[in-house]
């Protein structure tokens, strides 16, 4: 809610205004003389309460289902659940796979990120429960069984990443403000780049190196040859 984000003794701003976006009928040339509005904590925007889009538990991923991605997976109408995005852990031990849709966990329907969410908090003192998925509208059944820890846990959700002040929207309108799902944030919500970006740097090598790594061509293209 925009609402959320403004500190209570503040004016309500709109979301576009939280967003240091441009204010109608406000050019950007004068818009660039006026000192933009000091940015409120992530508490005070109720970053806790944003809109999940992934949840994690025990390897398994999952994201809401979307028009879009029910098409592509063959999804039928009238199907609900949550998408499988990614197994690893113990979910890729129990048989569910990319693509499937988890509708219940332990018999509890989980029709969003959010029915996921406290589903496995009902069975987070377990070591096993079941999970019912419709796999292009087969229904199978799986049993989540938890190896690292004696207790399955429960789901850690995720919500969209901070975007910085007057950023501009890279996805297709989503018809709500901003701020349901992003809080806005100067420096310090997420890494700029991250470690699969990073290439390490070449080490110096003697011009009688062997080489030490697949062929990655001509060695001067790399490294400094002393
Ligand atoms: C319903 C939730 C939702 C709403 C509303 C929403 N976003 Fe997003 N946004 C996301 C999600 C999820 C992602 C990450 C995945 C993606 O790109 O779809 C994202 C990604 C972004 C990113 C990319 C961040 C990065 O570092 O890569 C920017 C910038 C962004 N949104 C800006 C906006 C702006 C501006 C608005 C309002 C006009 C907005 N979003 C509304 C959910 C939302
Ligand atoms: C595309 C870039 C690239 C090319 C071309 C390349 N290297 Fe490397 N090399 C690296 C990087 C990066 C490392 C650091 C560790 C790693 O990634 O393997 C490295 C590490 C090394 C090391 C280990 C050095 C140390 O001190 O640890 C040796 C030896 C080496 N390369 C030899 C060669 C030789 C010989 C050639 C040419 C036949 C060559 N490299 C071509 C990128 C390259």
């Amino acid at each position: 809610v925009a609402g959320n984000v403004v500190r209570k003794s503040a004016p309500v701003p709109n979301a576009a205004q939280v967003a240091g976006g441009p204010r109608a009928g406000v050019t950007p040339a004068a818009l660039a003389t006026v000192a933009p509005p000091a940015l409120v904590s992530p508490r005070d925007q109720n970053a806790a309460g944003k809109e999940f889009i992934e949840g994690h538990w025990l390897g398994l991923e999952v994201i809401p289902l979307t028009p879009e991605l029910a098409k592509e997976y063959g999804i039928a109408k009238g199907e609900s659940g949550v998408l499988v995005d990614e197994i690893t852990l113990e979910s890729a031990e129990s048989g569910i796979l990319a693509g499937d849709m988890v509708q219940a966990i332990d018999g509890r329907p989980t029709p969003d990120l959010r029915a996921f969410f406290l589903a496995t908090q009902r069975v987070q003192e377990q070591e096993r429960a079941s999970v019912a998925v419709s796999r292009r509208s087969e229904k199978m059944t799986f049993f989540m069984e938890a190896r690292n820890t004696k207790i399955l846990g429960f789901a850690q959700m995720e919500a969209a990443q901070p975007i910085a002040p007057g950023a501009l929207s890279p996805h297709r309108a989503r018809s709500k403000a901003c701020t349901e799902c992003h809080i806005i944030m100067q420096t310090g919500g997420q890494l700029p780049t991250d470690a699969g970006d990073i290439v390490t740097n070449p080490p110096p090598i003697a011009r009688a190196a062997t080489l030490r790594h697949e062929n990655r061509g001509q060695c001067a293209r790399c490294h400094v040859i002393r």
